[in-house]
């Protein structure tokens, strides 16, 4: 349980593992830098993450809070999202490659699940910062137009999202419009996504 942001209002209909309820993006972080071994015991979980034919798509860039690297970065961010992730640890930027050689073929080919893959990494990532006593926030409000040039990201690669991962601090620390927003959200009851045997109109 979160002493700053209790979790009372998450309730799952199925008994899955608290992790995953405990699990939420605040936005209110005590800006202190994330030691790298933490961050990349959180990048060693992304990286097991399945992917199809285990191509492992994805590539993960990061800058740890106080170096010009991490300002870089926040500066990739689009302003609103640079307002409190500049508080966060560490930034990392998640891009996919959208080409891979199946086994036993000779030339790349685009892959159909790059993003998808990326996608579960991310979540990896996620709950192995939670385990950690972090929080991740995913971003995709980035000033995309500038990404490859600043991090050299070379053709052949999607920039799929960046994450801002820190320790959580009291919502006091953010502009007084966020603060409201510092608490868990919940979710659709389930049976509004999860069909049996076909999909159910909306
Ligand atoms: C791919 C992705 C992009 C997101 N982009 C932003 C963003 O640019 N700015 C922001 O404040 N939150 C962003 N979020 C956070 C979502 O709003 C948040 O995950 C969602 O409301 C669910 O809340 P929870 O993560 O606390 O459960 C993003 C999350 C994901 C997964």
């Amino acid at each position: 349980m979160n002493e700053i942001s209790p979790i009372d209002e998450r309730s799952a209909e199925y008994a899955v593992s608290p992790i995953f309820l405990e699990r939420w993006s605040p936005r209110a972080y005590d800006g202190q830098p994330m030691p790298e071994d933490k961050l990349l015991t959180v990048l060693e979980a992304a990286h097991w993450a399945p992917s199809a034919y285990n191509v492992q798509p994805w590539r993960f860039i990061y800058a740890i809070k106080g170096t010009p690297e991490f300002d870089r970065m926040l500066d990739l961010l689009v302003e609103f999202n640079q307002g409190w992730a500049k508080n966060a640890g560490a930034l990392v930027f998640i891009v996919s490659k959208t080409h891979s050689a199946p086994p036993g073929a000779a030339e790349e080919t685009p892959n159909y699940s790059h993003s998808f893959d990326a996608g579960s990494a991310w979540g990896l990532m996620s709950i192995q910062a939670q385990i950690l006593g972090y929080h991740a926030h995913g971003m995709t409000g980035l000033k995309f137009d500038k990404i490859p040039e600043t991090l050299n990201i070379p053709e052949g690669y999607r920039v799929e999202a960046a994450s801002a991962i820190g320790t959580q601090a009291a919502p006091d620390v953010l502009p007084e419009a966020l603060r409201k927003n510092e608490v868990p959200s919940k979710r659709r009851p389930l049976d509004e996504v999860v069909f049996k045997g076909v999909f159910a109109a909306e």
